[in-house]
């Protein structure tokens, strides 16, 4: 698999291959955030290709004190074949490069069998934690893409 870094003219097909891996796409990922989100990483956000054709992509971000993953899916015509591991350890030579101490990712609660594929790759799961959010502006967060 062939790792690139991602470029707006990919939008329809990493939008394909979120939900056709069963990611939530939400309204973050309208092409305007999208690209908001890759003009401040621009080296962060990765694709994967086998034969010119995206099957993996993962979109990572710095805010200047963590890292974050998110959206990390591989083609489910191409899972538990090492491409989701390849993406991810080049996407955390990135990070390393950049000189990132921690980065954090979110797993949804119905998506728990993924635990163990970051467990295999050295994540751990934080019990210290509780995580909180707030959406300042209800009508960005309910706008659809
Ligand atoms: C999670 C995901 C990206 C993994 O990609 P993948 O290409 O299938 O994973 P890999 O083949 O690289 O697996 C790497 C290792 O993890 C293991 N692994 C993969 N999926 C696993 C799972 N569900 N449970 C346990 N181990 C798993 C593999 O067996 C492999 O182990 P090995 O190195 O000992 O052989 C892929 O399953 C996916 O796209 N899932 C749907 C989207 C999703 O849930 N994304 C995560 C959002 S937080």
């Amino acid at each position: 698999m062939k790792i690139e870094n991602f470029t707006l003219k990919n939008y329809d097909n990493i939008i394909g291959l979120w939900r056709k891996a069963g990611i939530s796409v939400g309204s973050t990922d309208s092409e305007k955030e999208i690209k908001r989100m890759l003009t401040l990483n621009p080296n962060l956000f990765l694709i994967g290709k086998l034969k010119n054709k995206i099957i993996a992509v993962v979109m990572g971000g710095f805010d200047g004190r963590r890292g974050y993953v998110h959206h990390l899916a591989v083609d489910p015509l191409h899972q538990k074949k090492g491409y989701g591991k390849m993406i991810m350890d080049e996407l955390l030579n990135r990070f390393r490069k950049i000189g990132v101490h921690k980065i954090h990712l979110f797993i949804e609660r119905d998506n728990l069998e993924v635990v163990n594929f970051y467990k295999n790759l050295e994540w751990q799961v934080r019990d210290d934690l509780i995580m909180m959010s707030f959406v300042p502006d209800e009508n960005l967060y309910k706008m659809r893409i």
